[in-house]
């Protein structure tokens, strides 16, 4: 897999790698001396990021995974303003000049369903070694977005097989599916959708579900659903692609609130790929049992191995 464009690219011993390098580098993340060894480890690659929607964490986490191994990373957080877009410029060609700037990785978030792939095919024509990673097209996926919600569940359930997820609020977009697509991969799991009418999931991906036997139900509550499930993936109102409704937000019976919190089973826990925007009650963030931020502190260590594996840094000495 030369780019990183749709999860269920991943193959399950790709994933299951990534996810023992990334814990044997988590230590060295904590102090400065294991920074040091982590430091050589992609010296000299060349990382453009290219972000035309707003991101936090998926930027800052990108970038200073790129800085901690020692590859030069530059980026332009609102490219939608910034870049060349704005007069008039194609992708194909935006691609292209990243390419002449010698790039070894294009990390893309941008607001089209098709921006990776028109970017992925530039590459390939005017640069052939430059790896795409997509940090967000639109509508479409959000790959590494769902490596870092599975580990999260390998984390904390202890297994990525044998259990019920419950995927929650805005299904017509990219992070919820982008974890459905990565959990076909597994076995023994049961996908619950919960979501407003407007909000369900696309049928492409249910179609995708039903060819690889992975059993799901649809609801538009949440409280039966949160009892049902081991692990909980909230997500927000997609305000930005719903144009028209006006301030678009969950109702009452759709918001995570601490009594809400108190059905969930002992050992289950509630997991978004953030940002949160009033869906999840600020009492209800404090639970114990919800672990988004954790995920975001693994993220950058993820993000680290996955570049590593992406550009074959020498790990020999992890080992
Ligand atoms: C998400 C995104 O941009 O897709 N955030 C993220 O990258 N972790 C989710 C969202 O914006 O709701």
């Amino acid at each position: 897999m030369k780019h990183i464009i749709r999860s269920q690219d991943f193959s399950r011993e790709y994933i299951e790698d990534l996810f023992r390098t990334t814990q044997l580098l988590q230590p060295f993340c904590e102090t400065y001396e294991g920074r040091e060894r982590l430091s050589g480890l992609l010296k000299h690659r060349i990382f453009y990021l290219a972000f035309y929607q707003p991101s936090t964490r998926t930027r800052f986490s990108f970038e200073s995974a790129g800085k901690l191994t020692g590859a030069y990373t530059m980026s332009s957080e609102n490219a939608a303003e910034y870049s060349s877009e704005v007069k008039g410029e194609i992708t194909e060609d935006t691609i292209h000049t990243f390419c002449r700037l010698r790039a070894d990785c294009i990390i893309i978030r941008h607001k089209d369903n098709d921006a990776a792939e028109i970017s992925a095919k530039a590459m390939d024509k005017y640069r052939p070694q430059t790896k795409l990673i997509n940090a967000g097209n639109g509508k479409g996926q959000h790959p590494t977005q769902s490596l870092i919600d599975l580990f999260a569940i390998k984390r904390n359930l202890g297994r990525m097989d044998d259990f019920t997820a419950l995927i929650a609020g805005d299904l017509d977009s990219r992070t919820p599916r982008s974890l459905a697509y990565l959990l076909s991969k597994f076995n023994n799991i049961k996908i619950i959708f919960a979501s407003p009418p407007n909000m369900r999931m696309g049928q492409d991906l249910l179609d995708h579900l039903e060819e690889h036997r992975v059993p799901f139900d649809q609801t538009d509550f949440l409280d039966d659903a949160m009892k049902q499930a081991d692990m909980v993936y909230m997500t927000r109102a997609q305000k930005e692609y719903h144009p028209g409704e006006k301030d678009i937000k969950f109702d009452d019976n759709f918001r995570i609130t601490l009594s809400r919190m108190e059905f969930l089973k002992d050992g289950a826990f509630l997991t978004h790929p953030l940002p949160i925007a009033g869906e999840v009650d600020r009492e209800a963030v404090a639970h114990p049992k919800v672990k988004c931020f954790e995920a975001v502190e693994d993220g950058q260590v993820l993000r680290m191995a996955l570049l590593c594996k992406m550009f074959n840094a020498d790990l020999s000495w992890l080992n």
